[in-house]
């Protein structure tokens, strides 16, 4: 779509991937964007580059401000390939032995991923670079998302590019929060932050802490997915730190599959009778909610219910699959309880019970099973078992 001026001299001449929906799992219905930052001083410095399909839009949106030859400084802030796949095309245009500004683990990682020489320059953590009227501050932000994460902090003009934190994957024709409702906005940030960061929340809470000590001034910061935020870049990293914290709320979802409908009719009275008892509840089925949907819910939620029919003696396929993602990602301060139908074995409330395990969740009850179809005192035990879940959660 072009470049977008976002200050005095310095552009946005990323890309808008509309049509992505799938971006390695995560359920990108909105699209994204791969963001890329152009800043015209005594040395014109990019800093990331974009998935290595878009080069070709990148160096078009570049050449509508200036010649991509004369670009004398990139800076890769992250390594993976969304913001570094176009890096060898853009150096071979650009000139190869023009340095690669990155942190240390960048240095490695680049070299891993390319196998060829670039100049890759490593900056120290608090580092600096004068490109002009203009230094620039690298401060090192190991995991978020990758080892060699890094931010660049332009001081004077108080913008922080902060590579995957902050993002979101939305595309649109907006390019700034104050353009944009709040509310998708903050949902699509959160669903980032629940699928790509919320196992580093600890780090997340330190990096804030660090960035706040330093005293940097932040009048917008930049990330390389999604919107700008200008309007009040507080909001979002005051979100990061709610988020990370994980405080529950009164709420619970139940989350399923179902062969017959027996587990499913287990679900919906469980979640029913949680309604009921003051819980914001939510029954999500595994094959028609995405799972990192599910995960963004996962993200408040005080209680994780999780129901699986019996399949071959174990769980059913879609559990195993979510668990083994949920089980990634970390998530903290939870309780948890199994139920499922079965037929003659049943193994698939002890399986999940021991994914919980894993996982330090709080199992408060050991488990419902029904065996094949919930008849009235089967619905009577799914809602005694959702009493016993709405009695644990915290007022
Ligand atoms: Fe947007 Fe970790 O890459």
């Amino acid at each position: 779509m072009g470049p977008t001026k976002i200050a005095e001299g310095i552009y946005n001449v990323g890309v808008i991937d509309w049509n992505i929906r799938d971006f390695h799992g995560y359920s990108t219905w909105s699209g994204t964007t791969y963001n890329a930052y152009l800043i015209m001083d005594e040395k014109i410095t990019l800093i990331d580059t974009v998935k290595r399909e878009f080069v070709d839009e990148l160096l078009n949106n570049i050449s509508q401000i200036v010649d991509p030859k004369k670009i004398d400084y990139v800076i890769s802030n992250h390594t993976e390939m969304d913001h570094s796949g176009g890096l060898p095309r853009v150096m071979h245009k650009i000139g190869e032995g023009k340095p690669v500004y990155c942190s240390k683990m960048g240095n490695k990682n680049l070299a891993d991923h390319f196998r060829q020489g670039l100049n890759y320059q490593p900056v120290e953590n608090g580092g600096e670079l004068k490109i002009g009227k203009r230094t620039l501050t690298f401060l090192e932000t190991r995991m978020l998302h990758w080892p060699d994460s890094m931010f660049t902090y332009v001081n004077g003009d108080k913008i922080l590019f902060s590579s995957d934190a902050f993002g979101q994957h939305y595309a649109g024709y907006e390019n700034f929060d104050d353009e944009i409702d709040d509310h998708d906005i903050m949902h699509h940030a959160r669903k980032y932050f629940a699928n790509i960061l919320l196992l580093y929340s600890p780090l997340i809470v330190k990096l804030v802490e660090k960035v706040t000590e330093m005293g940097l001034q932040i009048e917008m910061i930049c990330p390389d997915h999604g919107i700008i935020w200008r309007k009040d870049p507080s909001k979002i990293i005051n979100a990061y730190v709610e988020w990370s914290k994980q405080v529950p709320k009164r709420k619970a979802i139940v989350i399923y599959d179902t062969m017959w409908r027996s587990t499913e009719t287990m679900a919906k009275a469980i979640a029913d009778t949680l309604a009921l008892e003051g819980v914001d509840a939510k029954p999500m089925h595994l094959r028609r909610c995405h799972k990192s949907d599910i995960i963004t819910e996962v993200l408040d939620t005080a209680a994780i219910i999780i129901g699986s029919p019996t399949l071959n003696n174990h769980i059913f396929p879609s559990i195993g699959s979510f668990l083994t993602y949920m089980e990634g990602l970390k998530p903290a301060k939870k309780i948890a309880a199994a139920f499922g139908s079965y037929g003659w074995s049943g193994e698939a409330v002890k399986t999940i019970n021991s994914h919980f395990e894993t996982m330090g969740f709080d199992i408060v009850d050991p488990g419902l099973r029904v065996k094949y179809v919930p008849d009235k005192t089967g619905i009577e035990a799914c809602q005694e078992f959702a009493k016993k879940i709405a009695h644990a959660i915290p007022a």
